[in-house]
């Protein structure tokens, strides 16, 4: 019983001390000075279980190899994702260097299908990673993941003739004028306002 009050004394200055740093507002909250390794590490990790706990009873759909399917996915991708995530032969975008932490670029890398989808439809907290799920609806996201799951292999040709064949994003249309238009526009022109 003894050692009870020290502990609840070390607590409790704990506490204080924490209060008095985020009061002070010494942090530094910009997105171009990374976090200390360790946070970084934990954050990164925390995210990393959370998905896939969050996306390991997701059933995949049985057409996720449907050329329809991919198709239409290629178009959303176009339309809404690569500014961040980018698209074979495009080297970087104007969104992409102040980001933090920074997307990974999915024309290389392979996302597990129930993760992206589960990613796609909810974003992450504190990141660019919008949660698409609000504006679109899980056949049109799967669509996505459909397409995610071809685009490591594409070469620029396969991927500027599939974007120019698939349908327009009609869901985005609203928003093409307003925020949508401008990043990345100069690697799919023209598709990401087939809808207009
Ligand atoms: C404004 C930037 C931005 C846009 C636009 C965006 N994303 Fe993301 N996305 C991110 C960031 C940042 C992360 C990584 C977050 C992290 O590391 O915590 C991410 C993560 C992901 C992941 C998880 C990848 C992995 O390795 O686990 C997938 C899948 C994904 N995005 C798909 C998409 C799709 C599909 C779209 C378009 C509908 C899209 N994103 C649009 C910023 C963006």
């Amino acid at each position: 019983m003894q050692i009870l009050k020290p502990l609840l004394l070390l607590l409790l200055l704990t506490l204080f001390g924490a209060a008095a740093f985020v009061w002070s507002g010494v942090y530094y909250p910009g997105a171009d000075r990374p976090h200390w390794p360790l946070t970084h590490a934990l954050l990164q990790f925390t995210r990393e279980r959370a998905i896939e706990h969050h996306a390991a009873a997701i059933a995949l759909p049985a057409n996720l190899n449907d050329p329809q399917l991919i198709l239409k996915g290629a178009g959303q991708y176009a339309a809404m994702c690569t500014s961040c995530h980018l698209a074979p032969g495009m080297k970087d975008s104007e969104l992409r260097p102040g980001l933090y932490p920074l997307p990974p670029n999915l024309s290389v890398v392979h996302v597990d299908p129930r993760e992206a989808f589960w990613v796609i439809k909810h974003g992450i907290k504190m990141s660019a990673m919008p949660a698409w799920g609000p504006s679109h609806d899980d056949a049109t996201i799967w669509s996505m993941v459909a397409f995610l799951q071809k685009l490591p292999e594409m070469t620029p040709a396969q991927y500027k003739a599939m974007v120019a064949k698939a349908p327009p994003d009609e869901d985005m249309a609203p928003m093409d004028g307003a925020t949508m238009s401008a990043p990345g526009g100069h690697t799919h022109s023209g598709h990401a306002h087939a809808g207009d």
